[in-house]
């Protein structure tokens, strides 16, 4: 008890520091001013808002990792040079393409000393002005999410109906189907876990669904799985978006207080009944989880992860970093379905809404796709509560096999969190949609061959923390939300790499001609091999990959791999 008074005490110092440079906090450059301690001095004549560039300016990286930055300029400007100061082991490499997205980039080995660096990119436009953009990297072994975050979540299954029960009978069914070796290893009780009241400073957990707390819920997930975490939903407003609890503006400091007294080691944050704008309100709480992570990492436990949920709607892309969250939704709920739409995206359509962003993402700053509905099979509950699902007929019938395939692999090629909502109990009920009936099995051996193929999870976790690239130039889906084409995608992979995956939006299937490797990057008249992870075909390949024929909604996933004689 004493020491949540403490902590509550300190991160209410820092809050209330806060609240007097409120003023900087709706402007990016007074920010990289006010906290910026640099560790070399090769920004002292800098004038930070001299450039601004559409693409992350504010990087992490684990001490000595392999490393890459995408610097991706505004229409018309080039990058002339870096300045790396002090650090040794990056350097500036050329235009990576003639065809589609193009620009430099910086590669190498991040420093194995902790700290914050800076490197200073220089601009030039087509008028020949030159400007400087000053990145911020940040070096830290204690990375909340230095690869996407993999946790399990009650939203789209249960709603409002949970218990301590239910959640230990999905852990027993995770741990028997592999997903906690998998890594799927943290259960988030999201909206209504708490009591219900609108007091926030009577926020506690509800002693009906959780008789011995959060921290009794835990230690029973721990005895399924000594690795299992718990997260915890809030939101940055009045109530939440369920109106049964209430949010934790103004009062970050102690609920977050008492989440980490209960154990708990993760924090999505929604934005409904909001007091302020995201970027204050969402800085508030990150700041406060800055705090937290120091006091946990001198004391040897694991970081504490914040999660960013205002749907896309202001751009978390470019502020969630700075305001201390490692992940952020970058769309509307997912629902069950195929394409979709903005505010109601299926699997096509929530991808629709980042494949632009791709070079906002990377190392403990991911674009979260929202839950994945493989495993639903037409009974989520709030996913469901939805009307235009346009490209099933109005219909919710779920995803095909092959859609939810498609599914796993673009939300893993996209780098995005990887949040599950499904029954995984051996004897699984319809909780938010009772008067249906439910399938037997449930979970169909191919939704537990789709979630725990090895291959995919790697490419989601692999430790570049790239967003694969949108090669627009090489796709045929090119509008938004339609169900025609097919879409290319590349990701950058540890070693010398690459994920290539091409998606089937349509339903008929389709032929896709050869595409060029040094179109994606690759070299010419250099040997790849050639590994598809659904069907595990291997081949070596050169010069051209043949794709060939993609049946309906279906997404080949490849790893190319140089071979060096
Ligand atoms: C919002 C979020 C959902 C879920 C609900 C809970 O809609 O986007 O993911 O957390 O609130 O009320």
């Amino acid at each position: 008890m004493k020491s949540i008074i403490l902590l509550t005490a300190l991160l209410s110092v820092v809050l209330n520091s806060m609240a007097e440079n409120d003023f900087s906090i709706a402007n990016n450059n007074a920010i990289n001013q006010c906290i910026a301690s640099d560790s070399n001095n090769s920004s002292d004549s800098v004038d930070p808002s001299s450039g601004s560039m559409p693409c992350a300016t504010l990087v992490y990286s684990l001490p000595g990792a392999q490393y890459i930055h995408k610097l991706v300029t505004n229409e018309g400007e080039t990058v002339t040079s870096v300045d790396f100061g002090n650090i040794e082991g990056l350097s500036l490499k050329d235009d990576r393409i003639s065809i589609g997205n193009k620009y430099k980039y910086v590669s190498g080995v991040a420093p194995t000393e902790e700290g914050e660096y800076t490197y200073i990119v220089n601009i030039i436009n087509k008028e020949g002005k030159t400007s400087q953009t000053k990145v911020r990297l940040i070096v830290d072994s204690f990375l909340q999410s230095p690869t996407p975050m993999m946790v399990w979540l009650t939203w789209n299954w249960f709603e409002r109906y949970i218990t301590q029960d239910k959640l230990v009978a999905i852990a027993e069914g995770m741990q028997r189907i592999g997903l906690i070796d998998a890594g799927f290893s943290t259960i988030v009780l999201d909206d209504t876990w708490a009591k219900p009241t609108s007091d926030k400073s009577a926020l506690t957990y509800n002693p009906n669904k959780f008789p011995y707390g959060i921290s009794g819920l835990k230690s029973a997930l721990t005895r399924v799985n000594k690795k299992m975490k718990v997260g915890l939903y809030s939101d940055a407003g009045l109530m939440t978006c369920e109106g049964y609890q209430p949010g934790s503006f103004g009062y970050e400091a102690a609920h977050i207080a008492l989440f980490d007294s209960w154990g708990v080691d993760m924090l999505k944050y929604d934005y409904c009944n909001s007091e302020a704008s995201t970027e204050i309100s969402y800085t508030r709480m990150g700041d406060v989880v800055a705090q937290l992570n120091k006091i946990r990492k001198s004391k040897g436990k694991n970081p504490f992860v914040f999660n960013i949920c205002e749907w896309g709607n202001t751009q978390p892309w470019i502020w969630g970093a700075k305001a201390g969250g490692s992940s952020w939704r970058a769309t509307g709920d997912a629902r069950e379905d195929w394409i979709g739409n903005h505010s109601r995206p299926g699997v096509i359509a929530g991808v629709d809404e980042i494949r632009r962003v791709w070079m906002y993402a990377g190392v403990n700053r991911f674009n979260d796709l929202d839950m994945m509905c493989i495993g639903l099979h037409g009974l989520g509950g709030p996913s469901n509560n939805t009307m235009n699902h346009l490209s099933n007929g109005d219909k919710i019938t779920g995803l095909t096999d092959a859609q939810a395939r498609t599914q796993m692999s673009l939300w893993c090629m996209m780098a995005s969190p990887l949040s599950l909502t499904c029954d995984f109990r051996e004897n699984p009920k319809t909780e938010a949609n009772k008067y249906k009936k439910i399938p037997d099995p449930l979970i169909t051996s191919s939704d537990i061959e789709t979630l725990t193929n090895k291959e995919i999870l790697a490419i989601n976790q692999d430790a570049l923390g790239q967003q694969a690239e949108y090669m627009e130039m090489l796709s045929t889906g090119t509008t938004d939300y339609s169900n025609i084409g097919y879409d290319v995608y590349v990701k950058d992979l540890t070693g010398e790499r690459y994920a290539v995956s091409v998606t089937n939006r349509s339903t008929n299937s389709i032929n896709v001609p050869a595409l060029k490797l040094i179109d994606l990057y690759m070299k010419a008249n250099m040997k790849y091999t050639c590994h598809e992870v659904w069907s595990k075909s291997d081949e070596e390949i050169e010069n051209t990959l043949n794709v060939g024929t993609l049946n309906s909604c279906e997404t080949k996933v490849y790893i190319l791999t140089p071979v060096h004689n």
